[in-house]
């Protein structure tokens, strides 16, 4: 009985001071958490999360296509992601006659789904520990390019070794920048069919106005499924392909939430940089962010203005703008996140901290010693380097004639070889005109002119002393800052500008005629530039990110020894990873609360906004949220929509499934608040949270809204009253 209440008494004391979690964990390494986790309310095991003999949770994860994480939720192959993972596949499948980006789609049966050409999801077979191995192919004081060379040749061998004659996919990977590593062996499934998909009035509700922000409302998932051959093994796609029957697949809860329920985030998270010195920051505060932000504040204006005045631009333009607009955004959060945080202070002082730990203990230091100062030496090398390759990134690639024209580099070159082979010309023609089609198909050359005179000005004055390439010289020589005129002058010249032009080209194009593509002014900036940028700044520039690496390498391998009780998370680098915390609000700044849930109240007040085209939606959404059609799915009165958690999440979390204590589906991640997006670098258990469709939105959505039961039927759903 005591000792009950004292158990009790150590729970509740424990749940009531774990704060969030800051991390992003390796599943094979998990049971190093699991105590932390189980006291927060995980009620599974290590093994249950990641297993190699035997289903674990790990089995029903996928990284979908390049960037995203996807969840099977079906022992049929039903795969839920976000509405904005496939988004390129629903604009792929739409037309003007069947528009299922406004309309939504839902496949009624198995014959209606639509199969996707190049679209892999990616399943973790296994994860090893292979460091000893890989640093075993090095020598001590090896320099840093040969290390690279050691490194790279032993994580070749070992990945081919484990890829058994192409049955999987493998590849070691480097964790603490080369302080250990892993093998991690994948499936890739290739047949993967559409299912359904909300209109993205539901989908996609909010849009850039309400991107990187809570509160939200947003229905940010769709469905898809993957087929395998009859042995359950990955195929081209066949109609004769059968569903895929996963090892494990989430049940899919539809009980209502409290605060501080426990969470976790199963997913691939992309890129971290948790182990910046405060040098590093501090650039990025104060130099890299302001120019990103500003040349995107003026592209940003220059599309706004275009698309207010054509409904035609404006739907050419609208995925442009969401990609232009989404890095932008967080660049402002991140760096008004960072200054709130006293980062580059913050850094300053722990780097001091380790200072001292050298000194007082000078036997385990020795190698330390220079550490911060060659850190600091080499940053003020390496960052007037990156920032003329940001500057070129930001400035020269978002003119999109300059993205484009850069493309016919290779048929240049091609075509200046005497003894080019036929084929490969005419193959690398093909490339060409392929992506000239689609260039075209939603190019608005007046918007790109302005873009090209406005972005000019900014390359031209942002660059640093010595760093201007020839090419913007040339400019300012012949036009000073007037680049309105060399813009002008650019546009009605170049045929790059003009698809009857570049057609006519490519349509009768001789090997000869690589002096016509030469002469051309597009051509000649574009190419000039990227030249420019390769020799002069990315090539340096690499040589100094591999010094970087290799202090950084020494560096948190030291923080260890300082800090040997501390479990200290690796970087996201993509690969599966899991966080952890609870349901739980914040306060952002002073006066304001947010609360963890969002209701469908909150789309019916957004939508009654006038003028705001991101919060329209259907009559058929109006009326049911309206009449307060909610079912088996509501919490109380109310439809849970969004929520938000404190998880240590990035890009590529989207689509990663938020679990339960039992490790049921509780909802999809799909952004983090505004507040948050600094933690790629500096993690606020405070302020960091997650944003999450409700699992009973969607299965709301996909009951209630699409009719779709027969999807509900093949689902487990758990936790129905
Ligand atoms: N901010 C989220 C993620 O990076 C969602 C992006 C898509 N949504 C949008 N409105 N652009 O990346
Ligand atoms: N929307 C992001 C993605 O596409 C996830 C949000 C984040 O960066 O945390 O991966």
């Amino acid at each position: 009985m005591r000792k009950t209440f004292l158990t009790l008494i150590v729970v509740l004391f424990s749940i009531a001071c774990v704060k969030a979690v800051e991390g992003m964990w390796l599943p094979s390494l998990i049971h190093k958490n699991i105590e932390e986790m189980q006291a927060m309310g995980l009620e599974i095991t290590a093994e249950d999360l990641y297993s190699e003999d035997g289903a674990s949770l790990k089995d029903a994860i996928v990284r979908f296509g390049r960037g995203c994480t996807g969840a099977f939720i079906s022992g049929q192959g039903l795969l839920i992601t976000n509405h904005h993972c496939g988004y390129g596949q629903i604009q792929r499948h739409s037309s003007v006659e069947n528009d299922y980006l406004t309309e939504g789609f839902w496949a009624s049966n198995a014959d209606e789904e639509l199969p996707n050409e190049g679209l892999t999801i990616t399943l973790l077979v296994r994860m090893v520990d292979v460091t000893q191995r890989v640093l075993e192919a090095t020598e001590p004081g090896m320099d840093e390019l040969r290390f690279q060379e050691a490194v790279a040749k032993a994580s070749r061998q070992i990945a081919d070794e484990a890829k058994e004659e192409g049955l999987y996919e493998a590849q070691v990977n480097p964790f603490y920048f080369g302080n250990e590593y892993y093998l991690f062996v994948y499936k890739v499934y290739r047949d993967v069919r559409m299912v359904g998909a909300p209109p993205s009035s539901v989908g996609k509700f909010g849009g850039d106005t309400d991107n990187w922000m809570w509160p939200r409302h947003t229905g940010d998932f769709m469905l898809f499924r993957v087929y395998a051959d009859d042995n359950n093994q990955p195929a081209d796609y066949s109609p004769d392909n059968v569903p895929y029957q996963p090892e494990k697949f989430f049940p899919v809860s539809a009980r209502t939430l409290e605060p501080h329920d426990f969470t976790m985030v199963y997913g691939f998270p992309g890129r971290t940089n948790r182990y910046l010195t405060s040098d590093a920051v501090q650039f990025i505060m104060e130099q890299e962010n302001p120019m990103g932000i500003k040349l995107r504040t003026d592209i940003l204006q220059i599309y706004d203005q275009h698309m207010a005045s054509s409904d035609k631009v404006r739907i050419q333009y609208a995925s442009k703008h969401a990609g232009v607009a989404n890095a932008w955004k967080r660049w402002i959060g991140e760096n008004r996140g960072l200054k709130r945080l006293n980062a580059i202070e913050v850094k300053k002082a722990y780097e001091q901290e380790f200072e001292q730990w050298i000194q007082e203990n000078p036997s385990k230091g020795q190698a330390y010693e220079d550490l911060l100062s060659e850190f600091h030496n080499t940053y003020m090398i390496y960052n007037p380097l990156r920032y003329s390759f940001r500057l070129y990134f930001e400035a020269g690639r978002n003119v999109e004639v300059n993205r484009f024209a850069q493309q016919f580099m290779r048929l240049v070159s091609l075509s200046r070889q005497k003894d080019v082979a036929e084929d490969v010309l005419q193959a690398e023609l093909e490339q060409v005109k392929d992506a000239a089609r689609r260039f075209f198909k939603d190019y608005h050359a007046p918007i790109d002119q302005q873009v090209l005179s406005t972005l000019t000005r900014h390359f031209i004055s942002l660059s640093q002393p010595g760093m201007l390439p020839p090419e913007l010289e040339k400019v300012r020589k012949k036009y000073g800052m007037d680049t309105e005129k060399f813009a002008e002058d650019v546009f009605s010249r170049s045929m790059f500008v003009s698809e009857e032009k570049t057609m006519k080209l490519l349509d009768n194009y001789r090997p000869s005629h690589h002096r016509r593509i030469e002469r051309d002014p597009a051509y000649r900036f574009a190419a000039g530039l990227f030249d420019f940028t390769i020799t002069e700044v990315q090539t340096p520039m690499q040589e100094v990110q591999n010094k970087l690496d290799s202090l950084y390498r020494v560096y948190t391998a030291a923080l260890k020894k300082m800090q040997p009780d501390e479990n200290f998370f690796p970087d996201a680098n993509g690969t599966l990873r899991i966080s952890y915390g609870r349901v739980e609000g914040s306060f952002p700044r002073n006066g304001i609360q947010f609360l963890p849930f969002t209701t469908s109240e909150g789309i019916l007040e957004k939508a009654a906004e006038p003028d705001v085209e991101d919060y329209t939606i259907s009559e058929r959404l109006s009326t049911l949220l309206k009449n307060q059609v909610f079912g088996e799915y509501a919490s109380g009165e109310d439809l849970r929509v969004n929520f938000i958690s404190s998880n240590h999440t990035t890009g590529g979390n989207s689509g990663s499934p938020v679990l339960d204590g039992q490790g049921n589906f509780i909802g999809i991640n799909f952004d983090r608040s505004w507040e948050s997006t600094m933690s790629d670098i500096m993690f606020d258990p405070e302020q960091c949270r997650n944003i999450s469709v409700s699992s009973q939105y969607i299965l709301w959505v996909i009951h209630k809204y699409a009719g779709m039961e027969y999807l509900l039927d093949e689902m487990e759903v758990a936790g129905l009253n």
